[in-house]
């Protein structure tokens, strides 16, 4: 039987879809990547603005031809949308054969039992308010295929902040941490297997343990106590993290983030929008000034880090006014890089139901505004960086260039770099033998920066004498 998995969205997306596909690798099933051949075709969904949502409407009707002529394939809808908009979906996409929300995916095969028996449609949106019911939900399965090197790992789901625009804690649920010991095992096998870096991945994983310590039985654990412990794990090389509210920086994140020196110097730190007024209509809970001065630290502490932010424009009764000066606070802090939106009304948030919402026409003006002043202070900022030597991971061939590769910087800014004459890359300074072989993937080496790109760099290795411990040797 083959599967094809369809997914919109975040990380965390990605990191179920890869559970999904663990689960029914596991039970025998084949990937395949067009929805045509499949038995089994899912769309993980989001529902965190307009945009995805309208996607897979329009996928879903591009599918119904092919459905039509293949009655024995099955169609499931899974994710946040799912969780959303159960009931629109059905009505707007007969075709569909399974709705399964956010905590019902890993019983996709089940589902798809079922709808094969005729008992159509399925639709299971259980999503249970108890935390510890939740991390019940999260099956520890090892991945069937070969380990990426970059591996990424939800430490914590769903989330209980509740800002006035975010569907997420609907569709999500409150806050709920899998266990240290779990996760220790789950990273502990990827890098058994060759994963060298890991994303530990939260809505908010500073958030992490704060469920666990009101639950009697589980083991207590804070997130730096987390990094400090899977920092232990030998041949694991980086650690990173997303995503991280502001409120939550305390002076145990950015210790740890100081002191352990797999974890690596970059931070994602939404701040969304650059008011007092604004930031508390939206339920963050720092003040503008908070955010500098929690900025202001881990530039201190944390010498070369990268900070990359979120930004909402548009939000109800932003004004031009608010705009302007959140403008400026963005020119002050200088982001490394920023995701940025326009506001997008979600339906049963706080936030939609007010009155005052910007026409789109203002919030796309604004939206290309923003976009403008931070691709500007990007470029300068890499620019700033040339000449400097990083240390890379390399992930290998490029996308970009042909016959160039491709790493990440600690600072997570992408490279890319030709190899040296044969093929050779040079190892980091402190590693001996990193490379498993010259065709070079999970190599770490040493690049100068040549040039600045909105996206990244170009590089260069040192074109000096290679030194014997770069001879390529096996790993394991
Ligand atoms: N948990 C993360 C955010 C996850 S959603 C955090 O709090 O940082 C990713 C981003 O989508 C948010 O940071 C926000 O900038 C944007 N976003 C969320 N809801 C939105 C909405 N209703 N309209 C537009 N953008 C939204
Ligand atoms: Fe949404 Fe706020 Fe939770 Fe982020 S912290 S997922 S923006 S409610
Ligand atoms: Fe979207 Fe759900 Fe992620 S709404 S951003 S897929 S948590």
């Amino acid at each position: 039987m083959k599967y094809c998995i369809i997914t919109f969205g975040c990380q965390m997306n990605e990191a179920d879809s890869d559970l999904m596909a663990s689960l029914l690798g596991r039970a025998g099933w084949q990937a395949c990547e067009a929805y045509e051949e499949a038995d089994l075709v899912v769309l993980n969904t989001c529902s965190v603005r307009e945009r995805p949502e309208h996607k897979v409407f329009s996928l879903l009707g591009e599918m119904r031809p092919w459905k039509q002529s293949h009655p024995g394939a099955v169609l499931a809808v899974s994710g946040c949308m799912a969780q959303r908009a159960a009931q629109e979906i059905v009505r707007r996409a007969p075709h569909v054969d399974i709705v399964m929300g956010t905590g019902a995916f890993h019983r996709v095969e089940e589902y798809f039992e079922r709808a094969r028996e005729g008992r159509r449609p399925v639709v299971a949106l259980d999503m249970d308010e108890d935390p510890s019911a939740a991390r019940a939900r999260q099956p520890y399965v090892g991945a069937q295929h070969a380990v990426p090197l970059r591996a990424f790992v939800p430490v914590i789901r769903g989330c209980s902040n509740f800002c006035s625009y975010c569907i997420v804690p609907y569709v999500r649920g409150p806050e709920a941490s899998r266990s240290p010991s779990e996760i220790r095992r789950e990273v502990e096998s990827l890098v058994a297997r060759g994963t060298r870096e890991v994303t530990l991945l939260g809505q908010n994983v500073l958030a992490y343990g704060r469920d666990l310590a009101r639950v009697p039985q589980a083991s207590a654990c804070t997130f730096p106590q987390l990094l400090l412990d899977l920092s232990r794990i030998e041949g694991l090389w980086r650690i990173r993290f997303t995503t991280c509210h502001p409120r939550d920086v305390d002076p145990g994140v950015i210790s740890a983030m100081a002191e352990i020196d797999k974890v690596c110097e970059h931070i994602h730190l939404p701040i969304q929008a650059g008011t007092d007024r604004l930031l508390r209509e939206m339920n963050r809970g720092y003040t503008a000034d908070r955010y500098l001065e929690v900025v202001g630290e881990l530039r201190a502490r944390v010498p070369g880090i990268a900070i990359t932010t979120d930004i909402m424009v548009g939000f109800p009764g932003e004004s031009e006014d608010d705009f302007e000066k959140s403008l400026r606070l963005y020119e002050k802090i200088r982001f490394d890089g920023a995701f940025m939106f326009a506001y997008s009304p979600r339906p049963g948030t706080k936030a939609a139901a007010l009155d005052n919402q910007l026409p789109r026409s203002v919030r796309l003006e604004r939206l290309a505004r923003v976009i403008e002043m931070q691709n500007r202070i990007t470029i300068e900022k890499n620019e700033a960086a040339v000449g400097e030597e990083v240390e890379l991971l390399v992930d290998g061939p490029a996308a970009r260039g042909e016959g160039l590769l491709a790493g990440r910087a600690r600072n997570n800014k992408q490279v890319i770099f030709p190899a040296l004459g044969s093929g050779f890359v040079k190892p980091a300074a402190g590693f001996t033998n990193p490379a498993p072989s010259p065709s070079l993937p999970g190599s770490l080496v040493t690049v100068r920066l040549t040039e600045a790109h909105l996206w990244g760099f170009s590089g260069e290795l040192d074109a000096g004498e290679l030194p014997e411990a770069s001879k390529p040797a096996p790993l394991f």
